[in-house]
């Protein structure tokens, strides 16, 4: 199983971030969580395209997983288009046209995710395997890092797996939210492949030996067979 580890940067420190981002991925981290708030569709603002465009002017060239929790979303996609994300997720209740919002990034030559809200069923889900890349599965409601893995997650994970092998789709299905070494593998077993981890990296002092910690639980994961 390809298991990507994804730190969230909304735990790093903000006044290095080019370094913070570099020493994450040399740490052995696959890919970076940017997570994008506007303080409407959820009570926090962070960062926008301009700072993904300086990472890249920087020489950052990882793959940038791009999460808005932004409303009205789709304005806003050509802008991260252009910086250079990667993978651009949007939660349905940010549009009102989910179907055209995930045709711009997709047409934008990027790969779309779609994101479930703890209280948001899977059911628009089954309406758009053919059109998303990612499926994201909130472990705690959006706005905030540190805060506690909501367990019905893994419920939902493993929902999502399911809808997604009934429709042969080879999305990745990622888990974010309250995910550390001691939970991670519960959430692998229930179908997860990528895995957000803002506080439990950045708030560590080695962050080479939280990421190894975390990619030993996956393995044993492997080892028992249950993925
Ligand atoms: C929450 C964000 C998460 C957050 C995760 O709204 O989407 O990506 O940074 O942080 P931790 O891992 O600390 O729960
Ligand atoms: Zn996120």
């Amino acid at each position: 199983m390809n298991h990507w580890i994804a730190p969230s940067i909304l735990s790093a420190d903000f006044s290095r971030l080019g370094e913070e981002i570099r020493n994450v991925l040399a740490a052995g981290a696959d890919i970076i969580h940017f997570d994008v708030m506007d303080n409407h569709y959820v009570p926090n603002l962070t960062i926008g395209p301009l700072v993904l465009e300086s990472l890249r002017k920087a020489g950052i060239e990882c793959i940038m997983d791009v999460h808005l929790m932004v409303k009205p979303v789709d304005r806003l996609i050509g802008d991260f288009i252009d910086a250079g994300a990667d993978i651009i997720s949007v939660h349905p209740e940010s549009t009102k046209h989910l179907h055209r919002t995930l045709g711009l990034i997709r047409q934008g030559g990027k790969q779309p995710g779609i994101v479930f809200n703890p209280a948001t069923p899977l059911e628009a889900l089954r309406e758009v395997t053919g059109l998303v890349d990612l499926v994201l599965i909130m472990s705690v409601n959006p706005g905030f890092g540190g805060q506690s893995f909501i367990e019905s997650s893994l419920r939902k994970l493993a929902g999502a797996r399911a809808i997604l092998d009934e429709a042969e789709s080879d999305a990745r299905l990622e888990i974010d939210g309250g995910i550390k070494a001691t939970n991670i593998a519960a959430a692998a077993r229930a179908g997860a492949d990528t895995f957000v981890a803002g506080s439990a990296i950045f708030n560590t002092q080695d962050y080479a030996t939280t990421i190894a910690e975390m990619r030993e639980q996956l393995k044993l994961v492997d080892r028992d067979g249950s993925v």
